[in-house]
C-alpha cells in the first residue's frame, strides 16, 4: 500500500547530495533506478530529475528499513529520510557527481508502486523509438532524453529575454483561424456553430504578425505552434515550433542583424562558441551554382565548378550535347578520393544520379599515368589539362561530371556532394566553432514554376516583397523576379527563413494575380488582409526560426522527436496517446459532418 509524504519535506535534489553534506541529515524523493541486495547491505540508487545517489539500509543500525527495503522494485517512487556519509575509498565513483557520497537511510516510504517497466530505463537500454515514445512518460525519465529538453527550456528563455529586451513585444495570435499558406496542406478543425464551414490551424502566424505591424506595435515576438500537413522526415514535424518575429520601419539588413545577434548570443550560452559575425550570405544563385541547392552545408568543400569554357569545343557527346542545347557541364573534385573510393563505391555513385533523373555521372580519377575512367578516351590532352586547371585536380583525385539542364546539375551534384561527404567521412563531430557552419541564403526567386499545375507558385509565400528593382517582370516575366527574402541555413539545415513585405496594395495584388489567383478568390482568401493594407501600413519584414530544427542542431541530436516531448511519427500519429482516433455519431453530427444516422436521445 502507498504510503503518504505528510510529515517529510524534501530537503535536497538527489544530484546535490555530496561531501559539503557529511553527517547532515537528508530528506530526497524520486525513482528507484536500481536496488541490490548484498545479503546484508541493501544499496538503493535513487534518481530524480538532477541525478542520481547511491542510499544504503543496513541490518545493523536499522533492522526495520532495512526488512522494509527488500520490497522495493525498479520505478517505485519512495521518499528517503537518512544521514550522508563517505564511502569507502574503494567504493568511490569517480564518474558520478554523488560518487563520494552514500546516505544512510533511517526512514523509507513507498510513494508508490510501479509495474514492471517495458524496458530498462537507463541510458543504456537499447529500445525500440515506437516503444520510447508510446511509453514516452519512462522515456522521460532517462537522463539523455531529459537534457535536450533541459536545452530546448534553455534556448526558450534567451529568446524571450533577447528579444524582450530589443523591444520586442510578445503578443499571441490565433490557433482557430483562416488558411495561411505556407506551401502545405492545411489541418482543418469543423467548426459547430456555422456547419460546413471550417477554421484552419496557422501553418504560421505570418498574416496576424503583419497586422500587427499595421497596428503599430512596432516589434513581435511570439514562440508559436504551428501546424502543416505535409509528408514528414526528421527534420519536419505537423505540428511544430518557431521563433516568429516581425519589425517595423526597417530593411534587410536591419532584420538579419538582429537575428544574428540573437543566433550569436543562443551558440554563446549554449554551446560556450563565438559565431563571427557578419554570418557568410550566398545568393540563391551561387548556393545553387556551388552546392547544388538552397540549403548549403560549409563544413566540407567538394564545391561544384563550371566546366562550360573547359570543355566547350569537346567531342564527348554527353557534354557536347548538353552545353550545345542550352544546358551546362559541372563537377565536383573528391580530394584524395581515388583510394578511399571502391569501384562498387562508384558504381552506387552512378546509380544514385541515374535514380535522380541523370542520364549518367561520369567520373575520372587522376592517377600519375594521367585519367582514368569511363570518359577519358573522348577528352583531348588539351581537354584534360584545362579540366585539371578548373578543378585544381591533383594526383589521387577523383571527378565527378554531369552534364545536363542547369537544374539538374544542381539536384544531382548537390545529391552527389553530401553522398560523397559521408563516404569520405568528412563531416567532424566534435563541438568547435568550425562545426556549426551558418550562411545566409539571400535574393531568392519569388515564384517557382509548378510544372504539373502548369502556374507560378510563390517561393516563400505571397506577402513576400520583390526587389525593387525586378518589380518591372512582375506582370510578364514573373520567373526574372527575385524577393527581399532570406534564409538562415546551419549545416545543410534551413533553421529559419523570413523577408521584408509588401506593403502597398497596388503590388500585393500584383503578386496575387501573377500567382494566377482571380479577384474573387483573392476577396475570398485574403479580403482582411488586403484591406488592412490600405489603411497605412509601415514597411516591415521579419523572420521566423524552426525552434525543434535549431534545438535539435544544439544538442546534436539526429530527428525532431529527440526535441519534442510528445512528437509524432512518421504517420503523423502519437503512439502515446493513439491520436489521430475516432469520434462518435454524435460529435459527428453535432459539427455537421454526418448526413444522416438515427436519431440520437436529447440530452445525451
Ligand atoms: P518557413 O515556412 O520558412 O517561414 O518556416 C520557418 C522555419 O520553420 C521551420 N519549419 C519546420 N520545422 C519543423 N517541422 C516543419 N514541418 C517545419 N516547417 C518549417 C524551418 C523554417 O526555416 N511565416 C514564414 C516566416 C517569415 O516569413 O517570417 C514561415 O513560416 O526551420
Ligand atoms: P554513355 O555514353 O551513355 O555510355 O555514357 C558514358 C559515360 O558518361 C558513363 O560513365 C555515363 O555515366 C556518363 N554520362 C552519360 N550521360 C551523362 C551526363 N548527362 N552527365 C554526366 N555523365 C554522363
Amino acid at each position: 500500500m502507498p504510503e503518504s509524504m505528510a510529515g517529510l519535506k524534501r530537503s535536497h535534489y538527489c544530484a546535490d547530495i555530496d561531501e559539503t553534506l557529511l553527517d547532515s541529515e537528508v530528506t530526497i524523493m524520486g525513482w528507484v533506478q536500481h536496488r541490490r541486495d548484498h545479503g546484508g547491505l541493501v544499496f538503493i540508487d535513487l534518481r530524480d530529475r538532477s541525478g542520481l545517489v547511491q542510499t544504503v539500509f543496513n541490518p545493523q543500525e536499522d533492522p526495520a528499513t532495512h526488512e522494509k527495503s527488500h520490497d522495493v522494485r525498479a520505478q517505485y517512487v519512495l521518499a528517503l529520510r537518512g544521514r550522508v556519509r563517505r564511502r569507502p575509498d574503494d567504493m568511490v565513483n569517480p564518474k558520478l557527481p554523488t560518487g563520494r557520497v552514500e546516505v544512510f537511510i533511517r526512514e523509507l516510504r513507498v510513494l508508490n508502486e510501479a509495474q514492471t517497466p517495458p524496458f530498462v530505463v537507463d541510458d543504456h537500454s537499447d529500445v525500440s523509438e515506437n516503444v520510447r515514445l508510446r511509453y514516452r512518460y519512462l522515456d522521460l525519465r532517462r537522463p539523455q532524453v531529459l537534457k535536450n529538453f533541459v536545452l530546448r527550456h534553455r534556448v526558450a528563455q534567451l529568446t524571450r529575454n533577447y528579444f524582450s529586451d530589443n523591444g520586442f513585444l510578445e503578443i499571441e495570435t490565433p490557433v482557430l483561424t483562416k488558411s495561411t499558406p505556407e506551401g502545405a496542406r492545411d489541418y482543418l478543425v469543423p467548426a459547430r456553430l456555422s456547419q460546413g464551414s471550417f477554421f484552419a490551424l496557422p501553418q504560421s502566424p505570418q498574416l496576424f504578425k503583419q497586422l500587427l505591424m499595421m497596428g503599430g506595435i512596432d516589434r513581435y515576438c511570439q514562440i508559436v505552434k504551428c501546424f502543416r500537413d505535409e509528408d514528414l522526415r526528421a527534420d519536419r514535424q505537423p505540428e511544430f515550433t518557431q521563433v516568429d518575429l516581425e519589425m517595423s520601419f526597417v530593411n534587410q539588413d536591419d532584420i538579419i542583424s538582429m537575428l544574428e545577434g540573437y543566433i550569436s548570443l543562443v551558440f554563446k550560452e549554449i554551446l560556450g562558441l563565438s559565431v563571427e559575425l557578419p554570418i557568410a550570405r550566398l545568393t540563391f544563385d551561387e548556393s545553387m551554382t556551388r552546392y547544388g541547392n538552397d540549403r548549403p552545408d560549409l563544413r566540407y568543400g567538394l564545391e561544384i565548378v563550371d566546366l562550360a569554357a573547359a570543355l566547350a569545343s569537346s567531342k564527348a557527346q554527353v557534354f557536347a550535347e548538353a552545353l550545345k542545347s542550352g544546358g551546362v557541364v559541372r563537377a565536383i573534385r573528391a580530394p584524395g578520393a581515388a583510394s578511399k573510393l571502391s569501384r562498387k563505391q562508384l558504381d552506387d555513385l552512378v546509380a544514385m544520379a541515374i535514380s535522380l533523373g541523370a542520364k549518367g555521372l561520369a567520373w575520372l580519377r587522376l592517377t600519375a599515368e594521367g585519367f582514368q575512367g569511363p570518359l577519358a578516351k573522348f577528352l583531348s590532352d588539351d581537354e584534360k589539362e584545362r579540366v585539371t586547371k578548373t578543378m585544381e585536380a591533383q594526383v589521387g583525385d577523383v571527378l565527378f561530371f554531369s552534364a545536363d539542364t542547369a537544374d539538374m546539375v544542381a539536384h544531382v551534384l548537390g545529391q552527389i556532394r553530401s553522398q560523397l561527404a559521408s563516404e569520405l567521412e568528412l563531416l567532424p563531430s566534435d563541438n568547435t566553432i568550425d562545426n556549426f557552419r551558418l550562411v545566409w541564403v539571400t535574393d531568392f526567386p519569388m515564384f517557382e514554376y509548378d510544372t504539373e499545375l502548369r502556374r507560378w507558385d510563390a517561393k516563400h509565400h505571397p506577402f513576400t516583397a520583390p526587389k525593387d528593382e525586378d518589380l518591372e517582370f512582375l506582370e510578364n516575366d514573373p520567373g526574372r523576379v527575385r524577393a527581399l527574402a532570406y534564409d538562415l541555413v546551419l549545416n545543410g539545415n534551413e533553421i529559419g527563413g523570413g523577408s521584408i513585405r509588401i506593403h502597398t496594395p497596388g503590388t500585393q495584388n500584383l503578386v496575387f494575380k501573377a500567382l494566377g489567383l482571380t479577384e474573387e478568390q483573392i476577396r475570398e482568401k485574403f479580403g482582411f488582409f488586403v484591406d488592412a493594407l490600405a489603411y497605412g501600413t509601415p514597411p516591415h519584414g521579419g523572420c521566423a526560426f524552426g525552434l525543434d530544427r535549431l534545438v535539435m542542431l544544439l544538442a546534436g541530436a539526429s530527428s525532431l522527436r529527440d526535441v519534442i516531448a510528445f512528437p509524432k511519427t512518421q504517420k503523423a500519429s502519437c503512439p502515446l496517446t493513439e491520436a489521430p482516433g475516432s469520434v462518435s455519431d454524435r460529435q459527428l453530427l453535432e459539427l455537421g459532418l454526418r448526413l444522416e444516422g438515427p436519431k440520437l436521445p436529447e440530452g445525451d
